[in-house]
């Protein structure tokens, strides 16, 4: 198939970007979306243009890092899906795809399709880990966990940091990537002793950064490649009620 491709160009991250047309001939249709742009960024070198600035590492939808809006929609709409395992059949010959960075302040445009999502790591290093010495491996059965409690853990560890969730919401809130990352680590038994500076610290760190408010309109739970759920926001709400209210100062007692 034939497509035409409308591409967010950015020098750099002091620049102003514009959309640029391409074309991308004989695309086919078991190609990956990455492949795709990997084949348009060949002729543009071969042409000694500049390629296409995109992220990308494992292709597998394990890692995070491909990040693009697709016609608007977040790695391009398909459900469960990364945009390096978003294939090209899904398209139709003579298509126009508009291919744009993730939208957000927190997440500058660096290049082209490239935004810095170092914030998020500031959210992990402010608490998205369990730093209580476990000692050696445990015997398999020394510490049970209940089913349901590992399958929480499991849902929420399935979060890849990819971002999607920032970039589909209107206020660019960073709320279901911080519940994954707080409720993963506090339904497991390793995890409670911290859970209260975890959840206090990461959404501190998450504020400080400029992500919005969450006004639970869903559109990051239906972005999101992993299908993280909404319900994680609210587990991490009550995380973050409970901490508040056990760190506060004791109220001063009145009297004389
Ligand atoms: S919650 Fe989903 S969309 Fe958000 S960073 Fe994690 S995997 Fe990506
Ligand atoms: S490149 Fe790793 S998830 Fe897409």
């Amino acid at each position: 198939m034939n497509l035409t491709l409308k591409v967010w160009r950015q020098k750099d991250a002091r620049s102003e970007g514009h959309l640029v047309s391409y074309e991308a001939e004989d695309v086919l249709a078991d190609m990956s979306f990455l492949e795709m742009l990997d084949v348009v960024n060949e002729k543009l070198i071969a042409a000694g243009q500049e390629p296409i600035a995109f992220d990308s590492d494992c292709r597998e939808g394990i890692c995070g890092t491909c990040s693009m809006v697709i016609n608007g929609l977040a790695h391009g709409g398909q459900r469960g899906t990364t945009v390096c395992q978003l294939h090209m059949r899904h398209f139709n010959d003579g298509d126009t795809i508009v291919i744009e960075p993730w939208r957000a302040r927190p997440f500058p445009v660096l290049k082209d399709l490239v935004t810095d999502r170092s914030a998020f790591d500031r959210i992990i290093q402010a608490g998205g880990f369990v730093s209580v010495n476990t000692g050696g491996t445990p015997d398999a059965n020394g510490l049970p966990i209940a089913k349901t409690d590992a399958d929480t853990a499991m849902d929420a560890a399935a979060c890849i940091g990819c971002g999607a969730c920032v970039a589909a919401c209107k206020n660019a809130s960073a709320m279901l990537f911080v519940a994954a990352k707080v409720s993963h680590l506090a339904a497991l038994p390793q995890g409670k002793p911290e859970r209260e500076q975890r959840v206090l610290n990461m959404v501190r760190t998450m504020d400080q950064a400029g992500f919005g408010a969450c006004r639970v309109t869903g559109s990051c739970e239906a972005a999101c490649p992993k299908e993280i759920s909404l319900d994680f926001i609210a587990r991490m709400n009550r995380e973050y009620g409970k901490a508040i209210l056990k760190n506060s100062p004791p109220a001063k007692s009145g009297g004389d």
